[in-house]
């Protein structure tokens, strides 16, 4: 009888394996700031941390099979001598991005703030002794605008980190590790992160596929989630595990691909009901990696700005600083562009949802009051026709300078007479719906 109980248990375990974190009722101040995340629409990822020294990605560390405690040794030369908080932060206002996620500590098991729970940390570890988390945090706060941790779930150094299936190279000599205690110092370090640093927009989570074939591992996540949520809770929790969100989480996020596509092989989930980031990089790289000068143009950027917003998702758009401290020239220099075309056209952007009309190949559609915006991103035609059914098309004007466009109504839609405008990075027309 106990045994079939037992059993019975564990079937219902597999098939909602839910079932034990359910529970989660967001706060109105968590609701409040999904809300504020969805109309902030656009961020910046800032990949640093030791590996930026050795500039061939932050991955370097598992795909070299360097050993962890040589490795170790690049903190005691680690002095970004030209590190300058309020020059990033304003390079990254001007992009008019709203919010900057910050890796707190990555995959190589660097922290870029001071912790009890690790010397290996930059005050303690390096000669430069600044914790430029926290300068960033009080930079953020001068200049308004908000800040998210990325916090790496796996971890490469650390003994007691249970071996996933990366960084097996790094010569660290149990692989079973001592998941307790792991677990303790995360949670530690997430206190410290959630305690010290003022407001925090958002935990970012990365790694928790790094166990995926080690089956019946259980992250722990509930709780986790549950002390993220106690200390604020205001803070939205994602996790970029490619999956579709688990309970206790606040946002979806994306990687390399837009919500419902997946080019990158990293998504094909289900897009939720949840707010939606997607992450991509400038040029190929989260972290700085030398010989990559392969930077997106300023129009792509834009393009998927766009489209991520078309989709209904945010874009958090990565950066990877370099070891001396400074973001990569032609970064600056894309963030200045982007920023020149968001202070004329944010306004079709910040605080819309994705539009009525799905996305096509000639662009997308967001949405705010009586207000679509028809972002015209790939069009060779003088007309769109647009499958506008529901609400009456009351006025259409370009967006730019307002001069009104013809178009006609008909039982399908209405079609669009653009002439010969199509001809920027976005046309922009702005419709009047009833
Ligand atoms: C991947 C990589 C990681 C990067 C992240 C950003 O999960 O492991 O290096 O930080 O994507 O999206």
């Amino acid at each position: 009888m106990k045994k079939q109980f037992i059993s019975l248990l564990l079937v219902l375990g597999a098939i909602c394996p839910l079932a034990a974190q359910s529970g989660y009722t967001p706060t109105e101040e968590n609701l409040k700031a999904r809300q504020e995340f969805q109309d902030n629409k656009f961020g910046i990822f800032l990949h640093w941390g030791l590996y930026s020294m050795l500039a061939t990605g932050e991955w370097t560390m598992t795909n070299n099979n360097l050993n962890y405690k040589e490795y170790a040794k690049l903190a005691g030369g680690f002095y970004p001598s030209k590190f300058d908080a309020a020059r990033w932060v304003s390079a990254i206002k001007a992009s008019g991005a709203k919010y900057i996620c910050f890796t707190s500590r990555h995959h190589e098991g660097f922290s870029m703030f001071d912790t009890k729970y690790s010397d290996y940390n930059i005050v303690k570890a390096t000669p430069f002794k600044r914790d430029i988390v926290k300068e960033l945090a009080d930079e953020c706060a001068r200049q308004g605008i908000r800040l998210h941790f990325y916090y790496s779930h796996l971890d490469w150094q650390r003994e007691d980190y249970p071996w996933g299936r990366t960084g097996r190279g790094t010569g660290r000599p149990d692989s079973k590790g001592n998941w307790e205690s792991y677990y303790r110092f995360m949670n530690n370090q997430l206190t410290e992160l959630l305690t010290n640093y003022g407001p925090v927009g958002a935990i970012w989570f990365d790694g928790w596929w790094d166990q995926d074939q080690n089956p019946g591992f259980d992250w722990q996540l509930p709780e986790q989630y549950a002390l993220i949520h106690r200390l604020q809770p205001a803070c939205l929790i994602g996790n970029n595990h490619h999956q579709t969100p688990f309970e206790g989480e606040d946002i979806q996020i994306f990687e390399r691909d837009l919500p419902g596509e997946n080019s990158a092989g990293l998504s094909g989930q289900a897009v939720s009901r949840l707010p939606l980031e997607t992450c991509e990089t400038m040029n190929g790289m989260w972290g700085y990696r030398i010989n990559d000068p392969n930077y997106k143009s300023a129009k792509t950027l834009i393009h998927y700005l766009v489209k991520a917003a078309g989709k209904n998702a945010n874009l958090l758009m990565n950066i990877g600083p370099q070891p001396d401290g400074e973001l990569p020239e032609v970064a600056v220099q894309r963030l200045k562009e982007v920023g020149e075309w968001m202070s004329q056209y944010g306004e079709t952007i910040y605080g819309t949802r994705g539009g009525i009309v799905a996305p096509h190949d000639w662009g997308v559609t967001t949405q705010k009051g009586d207000k679509l915006y028809v972002h015209i991103l790939n069009l060779q035609d003088k007309a769109l026709f647009l499958p506008v059914t529901d609400r009456k098309v009351k006025k259409a004007v370009l967006f730019k300078d307002k001069s009104p466009l013809r178009f006609t109504r008909s039982r399908d839609g209405i079609l669009l007479e653009l002439g010969d405008i199509p001809t920027d990075i976005d046309t922009v027309v702005e419709l009047t719906i009833g």
